[in-house]
């Protein structure tokens, strides 16, 4: 049991107050020397009619326990402080019985599939997509460590008048040997000098369209490069996803909803929702907000009405507790209208319906744009950190064994480190040169730390040591300190996956790193006295939840760098 815990139940034996408000009441004293936490009798002056200060009198008199060094009122507080040696025990002994399930607990249970990724067919997957993959991946293996069952997917944006231009541009300009060679760089050249020629050449525009409605009537040419086109991207995809290690248990795209929307639309319908706005059919938003379109006036079904189709489709298959999308913040406004489409049309799990939003990824605060071709492509950005990393790795660790697929884990990890470590609506700029330092609040620092404690375990084996959990105890300040981040450990991971917010486990794993290396510095380690076997107990359970708090975020922790 946590410490905190631990004084709620204390407090909760003095005073008639619900456990979970005890837990809310608690504070961290101002002045550290005060202890570790602090009880606040404000709240029981009203009704036990008592001044404040004599009730935390009562309180902490009436209180003993061998967790607390000292258990003492000082004016309106109750003051606990933490038996270091205790703690240390209690966290090591948690740690290096439960391994890498340290931290595993049962918050809720059921399907939660995770919209995620998604990137466009025949165009570069942008630092939007990378970001959508890697959060959502995070989010994914922080539900199943507290007891859901993610499913990922990815709703691939593989229909829509754009493959009317594609093809129109192909038809021109294309060539299959290059698009066999290098298919997603080739379409998407085309797809760029379409529009290039299209200003200058209006009518292009209309044979777009003209391809697009081919498609739509099932044209063979035209489904069969649609087809062609779908494949050679996916298959680039994936090749970025293996990078990643990132998997997606289905690729059901828009396209798969083309024959599922009709449907919808006639329920719609039926249940008097869908009104005529100049020639298209709409859903009302209420009195202040514009409609949502759901047929355009042309006749074709626009992107709300394949989400509406999919959710639906989503919720028969897979009866979901819940239902992320991990999209960026400029598309809130869609699954607002999502939302309350499915709640008007009596789907009351709507409410289980969860917007990821995240902000943008910016280089020298601009941002980046597909469409003028003005895009970073991901492979060569990964490419680049890991040569960034396997140059370091050279002038650090020349001698390094498996070289290549440690610069792949530090390069790779870094990228993903990076993009998780702000808080996910915040927009941040990317700088690789920052992205892949060893120092500083990246990946490389914690996967360093991290290889660093193996290393400290590789040499205690060499004078015959090992970690051992009933050796002589220790409590001083800097094991304290680490040992404290330890056992906050699972704390960390009911808040990540209760805010879908991968960051706050990425923050935590800087400070755990920060505190291990501070303790690295000031404490040694490798003296055989009789505590040797506790601090490699230390040493080792770091190394524990660093792994564990690295694998959540989908980077890999190399025992060697
Ligand atoms: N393909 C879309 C884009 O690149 C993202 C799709 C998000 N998922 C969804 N169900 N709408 O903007």
């Amino acid at each position: 049991m946590d410490f905190k815990s631990k004084v709620v139940d204390l407090v909760a034996s003095q005073v008639d107050l619900p456990k979970e408000k005890i837990n809310q009441l608690i504070e961290r004293p101002k002045n550290e020397k005060m202890g570790d936490y602090a009880f606040p009798a404000f709240t029981l002056a009203k009704v036990m009619h008592k001044n404040p200060a004599e009730i935390a009198q009562e309180i902490a008199a009436n209180l003993e326990s061998s967790d607390f060094t000292s258990i003492q009122a000082v004016g309106p507080y109750v003051n606990f402080a933490i038996n270091h040696e205790k703690l240390i025990t209690q966290a090591l002994h948690e740690v290096l019985t439960e391994k890498q399930h340290y931290g595993d607990q049962k918050l809720g249970q059921g399907n939660v599939p995770i919209d995620m990724s998604s990137p466009n067919i025949a165009k570069p997957m942008s630092m939007g997509h990378l970001r959508s993959t890697v959060i959502g991946n995070s989010i994914a293996e922080t539900l199943k460590k507290v007891g859901y069952t993610p499913i990922k997917i990815n709703h691939l944006g593989d229909y829509g008048t754009q493959f009317g231009k594609l093809i129109s541009a192909y038809k021109h300009w294309g060539n299959e040997e290059d698009v066999k060679k290098d298919p997603i760089m080739n379409l998407f050249k085309y797809y760029v000098k379409f529009h290039e020629e299209a200003e200058k050449h209006p009518e292009l525009e209309d044979e777009g369209r003209a391809w697009f409605k081919k498609l739509e009537d099932g044209d063979p040419e035209a489904v069969k490069l649609w087809q062609w086109f779908r494949d050679v991207s996916l298959k680039d995809f994936k090749r970025i996803y293996k990078e990643l290690g990132v998997e997606f248990d289905s690729y059901k795209g828009e396209a798969f909803f083309n024959d599922k929307m009709q449907p919808v639309i006639d329920e719609l319908k039926e249940k008097g929702l869908l009104h005529e706005s100049r020639g298209a059919q709409v859903v009302d938003m209420g009195e202040d907000e514009s409609p949502a379109m759901i047929v355009k006036s042309d006749g074709s079904s626009i992107y709300l009405t394949r989400d509406l189709a999919a959710a639906i489709y989503r919720m028969n298959t897979y009866h979901f507790v819940k239902m992320l999308y991990v999209v960026g913040n400029e598309q809130a406004h869609h699954f607002v209208e999502l939302k309350t489409v499915l709640k008007k049309m009596g789907y009351d799990w709507a409410d289980e319906i969860y917007h990821v939003p995240f902000g943008l990824i910016t280089q020298n605060g601009k941002k980046l744009s597909t469409r003028k071709g003005n895009v970073v492509f991901l492979d060569q950005v990964l490419k680049d950190a890991v040569n960034l990393a396997r140059k370091q790795i050279d002038e650090k660790n020349p001698a390094l064994a498996n070289k290549e697929q440690v610069a792949h884990d530090v390069g790779v990890g870094a990228v993903v480190f990076h993009d998780l470590k702000n808080d996910r609506v915040e927009n941040f700029d990317f700088d690789l040169d920052e992205v892949v330092r060893f120092e500083g609040d990246t990946g490389p620092y914690v996967q360093y730390t991290n290889a660093r404690a193996q290393s400290v375990l590789r040499k205690a084996a060499k004078l015959g040591q090992e970690p051992k959990l009933d050796a002589a105890p220790v409590k001083d300040d800097w094991s304290f300190s680490v040992a404290k981040a330890l056992a906050d450990f699972p704390r960390i991971i009911a808040r990540s996956s209760d805010k879908f917010e991968p960051s706050v486990i990425a923050k935590y794993a800087l400070d755990l790193a920060k505190k291990f290396n501070k303790y690295y510095a000031n404490v040694k380690i490798l003296v055989e006295d009789e505590q040797i076997n506790t601090r490699l107990a230390l040493v080792q359970a770091t190394s524990i939840v660093l792994t564990e708090a690295l694998r959540l975020l989908g980077v890999n922790a190399p025992k060697e760098m």
